[in-house]
């Protein structure tokens, strides 16, 4: 069961990148801490980065192609990237969006998500658990199919 987890812009930088709003630590950590996730549901966790739109479709469109479930922070694109919302939604297998912070708390351009209309589910707010609860729902998603 393998399940993409797809991070974009300034991800990387977590830990440095406004700790404030995004806690101490780091991009590293948060991989490990979704590899750790995975091995626990038995899911097969690939977690990636890019602050590139172009790369960001083209994993997409492989999960479109693979059936394969994603777990997805889009960072800014969320607000903005219709292109990245068309890719979505020719995904055929389960998309959860997650965010770290609690965009309806912040500025009044994060309260839009143009990705949301197309994902399964959202959950934000919980810190690097949000990635956590997103895996466990992926997870009970792909049991509930082989039942
Ligand atoms: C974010 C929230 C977005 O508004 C922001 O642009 C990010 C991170 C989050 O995980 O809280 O880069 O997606």
């Amino acid at each position: 069961n393998r399940v993409l987890v797809l991070n974009g812009p300034n991800l990387r930088r977590l830990g440095v990148r406004e700790p404030d709003v995004y806690g101490s630590e780091s991009f590293e950590d948060l991989t490990a801490l979704c590899r750790d996730t995975g091995r626990r549901l038995d899911l097969q966790v690939e977690v990636r980065q890019t602050d590139d739109e172009a790369e960001m479709i083209r994993w997409v469109h492989e999960a479109a192609d693979e059936r394969l479930p994603v777990v997805l922070n889009p960072a800014a694109f969320t607000h903005y990237s219709y292109a990245l919302r068309d890719a979505l939604a020719q995904l055929r297998a389960p998309l959860v969006e997650v965010h770290i912070s609690n965009p309806a708390t912040r500025e009044e351009f994060r309260h839009t998500s143009v990705v949301a209309g197309v994902a399964t589910g959202t959950i934000a707010g919980f810190g690097f658990m949000s990635y956590v609860l997103a895996l466990q729902a992926v997870a009970e998603i792909v049991a509930e199919r082989h039942r």
